[in-house]
């Protein structure tokens, strides 16, 4: 198919813009759209068969729910059995923005949305392009990352350009998206509430509003074999082509560490992600990929699904990455770290 692209600048989409969006969706086709977290691959969240496209497209697996993307409070009722308290509180404090909540679905959702489950994701993104699009469509749209399934998510629209031209309706272009990590996921419908999928949101914010709210271990912790309980969480995931290997500790031994590993595999392409404070430390890379200050992790988040990409158009070999420690953003960084290492991460140097 041939794909329309929409390119927006200041974030001012016009009546004709719009329009085209919103018919392409009533019309069940796909429209992929920035947000501020990650590219969303867009479809009519109510419309079965659209949504069912959506996993053509992506080439992803059957059994990974889709997150529905709202503009207004008031198409809650549409979609879920009941909106509790607490998850109304989390409501008012994080939407719009990078968090998406799990709770009981309502019987309007169709099964390509929720993959059979009986609850359904729901967010309410904050940007501006995002925000347009949903509310003159008026409805919920069903959207995942807009990467081929197993890539990572792309955060810029050449990113998404690559892997989607000729396969939706519809690309708009919205330059770079902030977090550059997904939305966190919070399942509100166990007992307590659970953290499935650490992202813009962070666990130290949400423990404000619930303090016994837990981390599904499985996202931080390679050596845990239980099942996620976030479908997605199972799959191989912002996998670059490389071999990518994580490394976590006291800054110094990292270095040193991965500064060793390169001696060790002379002769092979190798990727290391760096920061500020060390970028200059490393000898004997092929490149050194400079993620941002420490001090400052959402610059981190925002470059490093971008970094991976990169890593793959240089066609290296091996990629080693600084790892990050386990608070605040950290969290969702280290979890898609895991994800791109395929579980190859040295905690405690
Ligand atoms: O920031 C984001 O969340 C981006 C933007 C586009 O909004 N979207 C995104 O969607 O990351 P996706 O499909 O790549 O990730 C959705 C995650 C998957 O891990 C999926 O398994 C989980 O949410 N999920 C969706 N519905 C669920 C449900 N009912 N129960 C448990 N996990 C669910
Ligand atoms: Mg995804």
């Amino acid at each position: 198919m041939r794909t329309k692209i929409i390119d927006v600048k200041d974030n001012k989409l016009d009546t004709g813009q719009l329009d085209l969006i919103a018919d392409a969706f009533k019309e069940g086709k796909l429209v992929v759209f920035p947000t501020e977290t990650v590219y969303g691959l867009g479809a009519d969240g109510f419309n079965s068969d659209a949504c069912k496209k959506i996993f053509e497209a992506k080439g992803r697996p059957g059994d990974n729910p889709l997150i529905l993307h709202i503009a207004y409070i008031s198409q809650m009722d549409d979609l879920v059995l009941d909106f509790p308290d607490l998850a109304k509180t989390l409501a008012d404090e994080f939407w719009p923005g990078p968090l998406t909540m799990i709770l009981k679905r309502s019987k309007r959702v169709p099964d390509a949305v929720t993959a059979g489950l009986d609850t359904v994701a729901i967010r309410m993104p904050s940007h501006p392009i995002a925000r347009e699009i949903l509310k003159y469509s008026g409805l919920p749209i069903a959207a995942p990352s807009a990467n081929l399934s197993g890539k990572p998510s792309p955060t810029a629209f050449k990113r998404v350009f690559e892997d989607l031209n000729g396969k939706v309706d519809i690309i708009v272009d919205g330059g770079q998206a902030d977090y550059g990590i997904e939305s966190t996921v919070v399942d509100l419908t166990v007992k307590p509430p659970m953290i499935l999928r650490p992202g813009g949101v962070t666990p130290e914010e949400l423990r404000k509003i619930i303090p016994q709210i837990e981390i599904d271990n499985a996202v931080i912790d390679a050596s845990d074999k239980r099942v996620p309980k976030s479908p997605g969480q199972k799959y191989k995931h912002y996998a670059p082509e490389a071999e990518c290997y994580t490394f976590a500790g006291r800054l110094p031994s990292v270095v040193a560490e991965i500064n060793r590993k390169i001696q060790q595999e002379k002769g092979k392409k190798i990727a290391v992600l760096a920061t500020d404070e060390t970028v200059e430390d490393y000898k004997g890379a092929y490149i050194v990929i400079n993620l941002g200050s420490r001090e400052n992790l959402i610059e981190v988040a925002h470059n490093l699904f971008e970094a991976l990409r990169k890593c793959d158009d240089e066609k290296v070999d091996l990629i080693y990455a600084e790892g990050f420690e386990l608070r605040g953003l950290g969290v969702g960084i280290m979890n898609r770290l895991l994800k791109a290492s395929g579980g190859r991460v040295k905690f405690g140097l």
